[in-house]
């Protein structure tokens, strides 16, 4: 829907498609994979802890219209904004410690797409909810749970909050207990939880990055369930 740091919308496509009819996205962000494809018309729950994100959520669900997107004013080189729906679509990690911007090409570059995309997009996700608080106040329900923290270490560091405030080891024990479907997301180097490889991300400057997944299923009845013992490890490949 907006421009985020730590997005999962150019790789949205090759996470396991939603099993339940429920999707909760415990850690919202732009929520990129409840929205792509045909998942947006399920039953959505975006729980979010920063005030500020959740607000755009509130407002894009309760008040947004495409012609009310549509009429914001445009962003122009060298300008400056407070805005925090402006500040985020600078494309940059520091973003969440700027109060105001100056604004580059890029970020009137983002800006424009983004009101496009808003504005062709917001009538999906009238039906969403969004909670504003921690992942832990999620409602207990059985979903695909698309959990997607901060990347633990120095790539979860960016946010307002960030890696520096989870215990991956709890969070690993929440997400374990959930009743549906879990896609776990996480960086190289993540053990808190067996993750397999997802793909490798070409980044700026020829640098790639290595996508990790943990999936579980502990639905009823459970086809994969050949074990008996509730519980089926997909390799996400095999669900492509
Ligand atoms: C990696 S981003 C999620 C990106 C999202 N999947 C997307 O596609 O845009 C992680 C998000 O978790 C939020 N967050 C951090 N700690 C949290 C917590 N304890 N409970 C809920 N949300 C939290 C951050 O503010 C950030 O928006």
């Amino acid at each position: 829907m907006f421009y985020y740091y730590g997005r999962k919308k150019q790789i949205a496509k090759y996470y396991p498609k939603p099993n339940c009819d429920t999707i909760v996205e415990p850690f919202a962000g732009a929520a990129a994979y409840s929205h792509y494809g045909s998942n947006w018309t399920r039953q959505v729950i975006l729980v979010e802890k920063d005030e500020k994100v959740a607000e755009i959520w509130r407002w894009l669900i309760e008040e947004a219209t495409a012609e009310s997107i549509l009429r914001m004013p445009d962003l122009k080189v060298g300008e400056k904004s407070s805005e925090f729906l402006h500040i985020i679509h600078a494309a940059t990690k520091m973003a969440f410690k700027f109060r105001t911007i100056k604004v580059t090409p890029v970020l009137e570059r983002n800006w424009e797409i983004s009101k496009r995309k808003m504005a062709a997009s917001v009538h999906k996700i009238k039906h969403w909810q969004i909670v504003c608080g921690d992942y832990t106040e999620a409602p207990d329900v059985e979903a695909t749970w698309f959990v997607d923290p901060p990347y633990r270490g120095d790539s979860g560091m960016g946010y307002r909050h960030s890696s520096a405030h989870i215990d991956y080891e709890s969070l690993a024990t929440w997400a374990l207990a959930r009743r549906g479907e879990v896609i776990f997301c996480e960086g190289d180097g993540a053990d808190y939880l067996p993750f397999v490889p997802l793909l490798d991300l070409k980044g700026v400057a020829g640098k790639t990055s290595r996508e990790m997944i943990y999936y579980q299923s502990n639905r009823r009845p459970l086809q994969l369930d050949l074990l008996g013992d509730g519980l089926a490890h997909i390799q996400p490949s095999l669900t492509r």
